[in-house]
């Protein structure tokens, strides 16, 4: 009832009366008021003045489920949303839906995480209404061996839906970070649960610093809103999101993941630098197969990297 009082307040320019969303709905006056303090409760602006009816100011600036569902184009990522104030991770929920076992697209956000972990057992930074931490179960028929292709995969989906959503220089380092002028605006986590020879699911954790101020974010980070000088819509990036994961993934399925590679190439900052990788220092020429990173050292022999930090200069 919530979700059509709200459509109804949205399609309409002015007030609506009471009387017509009665008619319209089939409820009593009563009950629309009910489900108008309901929407208020929630964080809806919504004027109510005698006479006129009702009139709809402001959306919430929160990851709602009736707001992420309004407009989302997907078939299947994002259609089943789990939507929390407040989790320790969203990992660790998604993780367990996964083993009782969620469909394929599931998604789940918070609104802040109380331990949001990043690689490496870094802590992520995930205070309230900042930022976008969520997390996409997959169930994609891949050998174990091969998962570093989902964390490259959900790299170039994360990239491209910011790109376009804000118009920003987004770029990706490898192996999971995304970058704006050299500073980290989001991060991606790459968590599965598998049997010998295949993977039962996978849960792709992203966390993107939105609307943060200078103030709140960790040092060498970024936030969309500090880059753009503007306030961003965390709805639509999370639709944009699901559309451009769902396409990739979807491509993935049919051509394999030769096109995915090629983009990640496009939006690489680390390729053709020289970087460090523990160890291993050189130039960073390319991808392999497998989703490492190829580095060709002082000597000329290529070796591969399959995780770490990359280190640039
Ligand atoms: C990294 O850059 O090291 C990865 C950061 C991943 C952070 C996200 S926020 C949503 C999800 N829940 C977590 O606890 N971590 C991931």
């Amino acid at each position: 009832m919530q979700n059509q009082i709200i459509q109804f307040l949205k399609n309409s320019d002015g007030y609506l009366s009471g009387e017509q969303i009665s008619r319209q709905l089939n409820i009593s006056r009563a009950a629309i008021w009910k489900n108008i303090e309901e929407l208020r409760r929630e964080g809806y602006d919504i004027a109510a003045v005698p006479h006129l009816g009702y009139k709809l100011n402001a959306i919430p600036d929160k990851l709602l489920e009736r707001e992420v569902l309004d407009g989302l184009q997907t078939r299947t990522f994002g259609r089943k949303y789990l939507y929390f104030d407040s989790l320790t991770s969203t990992m660790d929920h998604s993780f367990q839906l996964g083993i009782d076992g969620e469909p394929e697209g599931t998604l789940v956000c918070a609104e802040r995480q109380t331990r949001g972990r990043g690689r490496m057992e870094r802590v992520w930074e995930s205070p309230k209404h900042k930022g976008i931490y969520m997390s996409l179960i997959l169930r994609p028929k891949l050998s174990p061996a091969d998962v570093a292709k989902i964390t490259l995969f959900a790299a170039v989906g994360v990239c491209e839906a910011l790109k376009d959503s804000t118009g920003l220089d987004v770029q990706i380092k490898w192996p999971n970070d995304l970058l704006i002028d050299g500073k980290k605006v989001a991060g991606i986590l790459t968590e599965l649960s598998a049997e010998m020879d295949c993977v039962r699911f996978v849960v792709v954790g992203i966390g993107i610093n939105v609307n943060n101020t200078p103030r709140s974010l960790p040092e060498g980070a970024t936030s969309l809103r500090v880059e753009s000088g503007e306030v961003q819509a965390r709805v639509k990036i999370v639709q944009a999101m699901m559309l451009s994961l769902e396409r990739w993934y979807e491509a993935l399925s049919v051509n394999g993941f030769g096109p995915i590679i090629d983009r990640w190439r496009e939006l690489s900052l680390t390729l053709g630098k020289s970087v460090s990788v523990g160890d291993v220092r050189g130039t960073a020429v390319d991808l392999d197969e497998h989703g490492g990173l190829i580095i060709r050292d002082r000597t000329g022999q290529r070796i591969r990297c399959m995780s770490g930090d990359v280190i640039q200069g």
